[in-house]
Protein backbone atom coordinates (compact mmCIF):
# COMPACT_ATOMS: atom_id res chain seq x y z
CA UNK A 1 0.00 0.00 0.00
CA UNK A 2 1.41 3.27 -0.82
CA UNK A 3 -0.09 6.95 0.42
CA UNK A 4 0.87 10.29 -0.91
CA UNK A 5 1.02 12.39 1.72
CA UNK A 6 -0.71 15.52 0.03
CA UNK A 7 -3.66 13.57 -0.56
CA UNK A 8 -4.04 13.24 3.03
CA UNK A 9 -6.07 15.56 5.43
CA UNK A 10 -4.06 16.66 8.30
CA UNK A 11 -6.58 14.14 10.87
CA UNK A 12 -5.99 11.49 8.53
CA UNK A 13 -2.50 11.83 8.88
CA UNK A 14 -2.06 12.37 12.70
CA UNK A 15 -4.22 9.28 12.84
CA UNK A 16 -1.12 7.22 10.54
CA UNK A 17 1.30 8.51 12.60
CA UNK A 18 0.47 8.41 15.58
CA UNK A 19 -0.17 4.60 14.81
CA UNK A 20 3.44 4.27 12.75
CA UNK A 21 5.21 6.38 15.40
CA UNK A 22 4.69 3.83 18.51
CA UNK A 23 4.84 3.27 21.38
CA UNK A 24 5.76 6.80 22.55
CA UNK A 25 6.33 7.78 25.60
CA UNK A 26 3.96 9.98 27.73
CA UNK A 27 5.27 13.27 28.72
CA UNK A 28 2.36 14.33 31.60
CA UNK A 29 2.81 17.81 31.52
CA UNK A 30 1.85 20.77 34.51
CA UNK A 31 1.61 24.37 33.93
CA UNK A 32 1.14 27.41 36.00
CA UNK A 33 -2.07 29.54 34.20
CA UNK A 34 -1.91 33.48 34.14
CA UNK A 35 -4.11 32.86 37.54
CA UNK A 36 -2.36 30.52 39.22
CA UNK A 37 -4.83 27.43 38.41
CA UNK A 38 -2.54 24.46 37.91
CA UNK A 39 -3.00 22.27 34.33
CA UNK A 40 -2.27 18.85 33.83
CA UNK A 41 -2.10 17.03 30.23
CA UNK A 42 -0.28 14.31 28.45
CA UNK A 43 1.87 14.76 25.71
CA UNK A 44 3.25 11.82 23.18
CA UNK A 45 4.92 13.17 20.74
CA UNK A 46 7.97 13.52 23.09
CA UNK A 47 11.94 13.12 23.04
CA UNK A 48 14.73 14.22 24.55
CA UNK A 49 17.02 16.17 22.14
CA UNK A 50 20.23 17.32 24.63
CA UNK A 51 22.11 16.06 27.13
CA UNK A 52 24.33 18.83 28.30
CA UNK A 53 22.24 20.56 29.04
CA UNK A 54 19.44 18.17 29.50
CA UNK A 55 17.16 18.96 27.74
CA UNK A 56 13.04 17.62 26.26
CA UNK A 57 10.96 18.21 23.22
CA UNK A 58 7.42 17.97 23.47
CA UNK A 59 4.70 18.40 20.47
CA UNK A 60 1.89 20.80 21.59
CA UNK A 61 -0.33 21.19 18.26
CA UNK A 62 -3.64 23.70 18.48
CA UNK A 63 -7.24 23.34 19.35
CA UNK A 64 -9.32 25.15 16.28
CA UNK A 65 -6.38 27.42 15.51
CA UNK A 66 -6.06 28.34 19.40
CA UNK A 67 -2.35 27.53 21.91
CA UNK A 68 -3.62 24.50 23.93
CA UNK A 69 -3.49 25.67 28.07
CA UNK A 70 -0.31 23.81 28.21
CA UNK A 71 1.60 25.73 25.67
CA UNK A 72 -0.45 28.62 26.11
CA UNK A 73 1.45 28.84 29.38
CA UNK A 74 4.68 27.79 28.75
CA UNK A 75 4.91 31.13 26.25
CA UNK A 76 3.63 32.72 29.47
CA UNK A 77 5.96 31.84 32.53
CA UNK A 78 8.56 29.91 30.29
CA UNK A 79 8.25 26.81 33.06
CA UNK A 80 6.71 23.51 33.00
CA UNK A 81 7.16 20.01 34.61
CA UNK A 82 7.44 17.04 32.70
CA UNK A 83 6.67 13.59 34.77
CA UNK A 84 6.54 10.15 33.64
CA UNK A 85 3.35 8.34 35.14
CA UNK A 86 3.40 4.78 36.06
CA UNK A 87 0.89 2.04 35.09
CA UNK A 88 -0.95 3.05 38.64
CA UNK A 89 -1.77 6.07 37.31
CA UNK A 90 -2.68 5.48 33.31
CA UNK A 91 -6.32 6.27 33.82
CA UNK A 92 -5.42 9.91 35.62
CA UNK A 93 -2.99 10.48 32.65
CA UNK A 94 -5.72 9.55 30.41
CA UNK A 95 -8.57 11.82 32.42
CA UNK A 96 -5.90 14.53 32.18
CA UNK A 97 -6.63 15.28 28.77
CA UNK A 98 -10.11 15.90 28.96
CA UNK A 99 -11.13 19.62 27.64
CA UNK A 100 -11.76 22.14 30.69
CA UNK A 101 -11.64 25.85 30.53
CA UNK A 102 -8.28 27.37 31.70
CA UNK A 103 -9.68 27.96 34.95
CA UNK A 104 -10.36 24.27 35.83
CA UNK A 105 -7.27 22.43 37.67
CA UNK A 106 -7.21 18.55 36.17
CA UNK A 107 -5.05 18.13 38.75
CA UNK A 108 -7.43 18.80 41.36
CA UNK A 109 -10.01 17.30 39.37
CA UNK A 110 -8.59 14.37 39.50
CA UNK A 111 -7.46 14.47 43.26
CA UNK A 112 -3.90 14.48 42.23
CA UNK A 113 -1.58 16.48 45.19
CA UNK A 114 1.04 18.76 43.78
CA UNK A 115 4.01 20.21 45.80
CA UNK A 116 6.44 22.94 45.16
CA UNK A 117 9.24 22.51 42.31
CA UNK A 118 12.69 23.85 43.44
CA UNK A 119 13.64 25.35 40.90
CA UNK A 120 10.46 27.29 38.93
CA UNK A 121 7.41 28.55 40.32
CA UNK A 122 5.49 25.41 38.61
CA UNK A 123 4.19 22.58 41.31
CA UNK A 124 4.89 19.27 40.18
CA UNK A 125 2.68 16.12 41.05
CA UNK A 126 3.81 14.43 44.54
CA UNK A 127 2.80 11.08 43.40
CA UNK A 128 4.41 10.88 39.83
CA UNK A 129 7.59 8.76 40.01
CA UNK A 130 9.74 11.05 37.71
CA UNK A 131 9.18 14.90 37.74
CA UNK A 132 11.44 17.38 35.72
CA UNK A 133 11.53 20.77 36.08
CA UNK A 134 12.22 22.66 32.86
CA UNK A 135 12.89 26.41 31.45
CA UNK A 136 11.84 27.16 28.14
CA UNK A 137 14.68 27.06 25.50
CA UNK A 138 13.15 27.18 22.06
CA UNK A 139 9.49 27.30 20.42
CA UNK A 140 9.82 25.78 16.76
CA UNK A 141 6.59 25.89 14.49
CA UNK A 142 6.03 22.79 11.86
CA UNK A 143 4.01 22.77 9.39
CA UNK A 144 0.28 24.02 8.65
CA UNK A 145 -1.36 23.69 11.58
CA UNK A 146 0.42 25.55 14.45
CA UNK A 147 1.90 22.96 15.85
CA UNK A 148 4.84 24.08 18.04
CA UNK A 149 7.87 21.67 18.87
CA UNK A 150 8.58 23.04 22.52
CA UNK A 151 12.36 22.73 23.80
CA UNK A 152 12.38 22.91 27.87
CA UNK A 153 15.57 22.67 29.64
CA UNK A 154 15.33 20.61 32.87
CA UNK A 155 17.06 22.08 35.90
CA UNK A 156 15.73 20.19 38.28
CA UNK A 157 15.46 16.08 38.21
CA UNK A 158 13.32 14.24 40.73
CA UNK A 159 13.09 10.56 41.16
CA UNK A 160 11.26 8.47 43.55
CA UNK A 161 13.68 6.38 46.17
CA UNK A 162 14.55 3.43 44.66
CA UNK A 163 14.25 3.90 40.92
CA UNK A 164 17.78 3.98 40.47
CA UNK A 165 20.40 1.47 40.83
CA UNK A 166 24.39 2.01 40.45
CA UNK A 167 23.64 5.39 38.17
CA UNK A 168 20.93 3.53 36.22
CA UNK A 169 17.17 3.81 36.40
CA UNK A 170 15.63 0.16 37.24
CA UNK A 171 12.71 0.52 34.30
CA UNK A 172 10.85 -2.06 35.61
CA UNK A 173 10.51 -0.16 39.01
CA UNK A 174 9.34 2.49 36.80
CA UNK A 175 7.09 0.74 34.96
CA UNK A 176 6.01 3.14 32.29
CA UNK A 177 3.40 3.41 30.14
CA UNK A 178 3.58 4.54 26.71
CA UNK A 179 0.57 5.69 23.78
CA UNK A 180 -0.54 3.53 20.95
CA UNK A 181 -3.10 4.71 18.61
CA UNK A 182 -6.45 6.59 19.75
CA UNK A 183 -6.94 5.57 23.50
CA UNK A 184 -4.86 2.36 23.62
CA UNK A 185 -1.76 2.29 25.54
CA UNK A 186 0.90 -0.47 26.49
CA UNK A 187 2.90 -1.29 29.25
CA UNK A 188 6.39 -2.81 29.45
CA UNK A 189 6.56 -5.91 27.83
CA UNK A 190 9.32 -8.70 27.48
CA UNK A 191 12.55 -6.64 27.99
CA UNK A 192 15.28 -8.61 25.78
CA UNK A 193 19.00 -7.67 26.88
CA UNK A 194 21.90 -8.25 24.06
CA UNK A 195 25.43 -7.36 24.69
CA UNK A 196 26.96 -4.00 24.87
CA UNK A 197 28.02 -2.32 21.99
CA UNK A 198 30.98 0.15 22.18
CA UNK A 199 30.54 3.35 21.51
CA UNK A 200 32.91 6.42 20.70
CA UNK A 201 32.70 8.80 23.77
CA UNK A 202 29.57 11.18 23.21
CA UNK A 203 31.60 14.16 24.47
CA UNK A 204 34.57 15.82 22.23
CA UNK A 205 36.61 16.18 25.58
CA UNK A 206 36.07 12.36 25.96
CA UNK A 207 34.51 12.48 29.46
CA UNK A 208 33.47 8.77 28.53
CA UNK A 209 29.82 8.65 29.56
CA UNK A 210 27.92 5.15 28.03
C1 LIG B 1 -1.82 9.94 25.93
C2 LIG B 1 -2.08 11.23 25.21
C3 LIG B 1 -1.06 11.84 24.49
C4 LIG B 1 -1.26 13.07 23.86
N1 LIG B 1 -0.24 13.64 23.16
C5 LIG B 1 -0.39 14.86 22.62
C6 LIG B 1 0.69 15.50 21.95
O1 LIG B 1 1.80 14.97 21.84
N2 LIG B 1 0.47 16.75 21.44
C7 LIG B 1 -0.72 17.38 21.56
O2 LIG B 1 -0.86 18.52 21.11
N3 LIG B 1 -1.77 16.79 22.19
C8 LIG B 1 -1.63 15.56 22.73
N4 LIG B 1 -2.68 14.98 23.40
C9 LIG B 1 -3.93 15.72 23.56
C10 LIG B 1 -3.85 16.68 24.75
O3 LIG B 1 -3.55 16.00 25.95
C11 LIG B 1 -5.21 17.39 24.89
O4 LIG B 1 -5.43 18.22 23.76
C12 LIG B 1 -5.38 18.19 26.16
O5 LIG B 1 -6.73 18.58 26.29
C13 LIG B 1 -4.52 19.43 26.21
O6 LIG B 1 -4.77 20.07 27.42
P1 LIG B 1 -4.49 21.60 27.70
O7 LIG B 1 -5.39 22.42 26.80
O8 LIG B 1 -4.82 21.71 29.16
O9 LIG B 1 -3.04 21.84 27.41
C14 LIG B 1 -2.51 13.71 23.97
C15 LIG B 1 -3.56 13.08 24.66
C16 LIG B 1 -3.36 11.85 25.26
C17 LIG B 1 -4.48 11.17 25.99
Amino acid sequence: MQLDPASLTPEATYRLLSGLVVPRPIAWISTLSPTGVVNLAPFSCFTFVSNKPPMLGVNIGRKAGRRKDTGAHIHHRGEFVVHIGDSSQLEAIHESSAEHPEDVSEAALLGLATVASDTIAVPRLAAAPVAMECRLSQVIPFGETGAEFVVGEITRFHLREGLMKDGKVETLALDPVCRIGGPNYATLGRIVTLRGMAQTAKSVLGSGQA
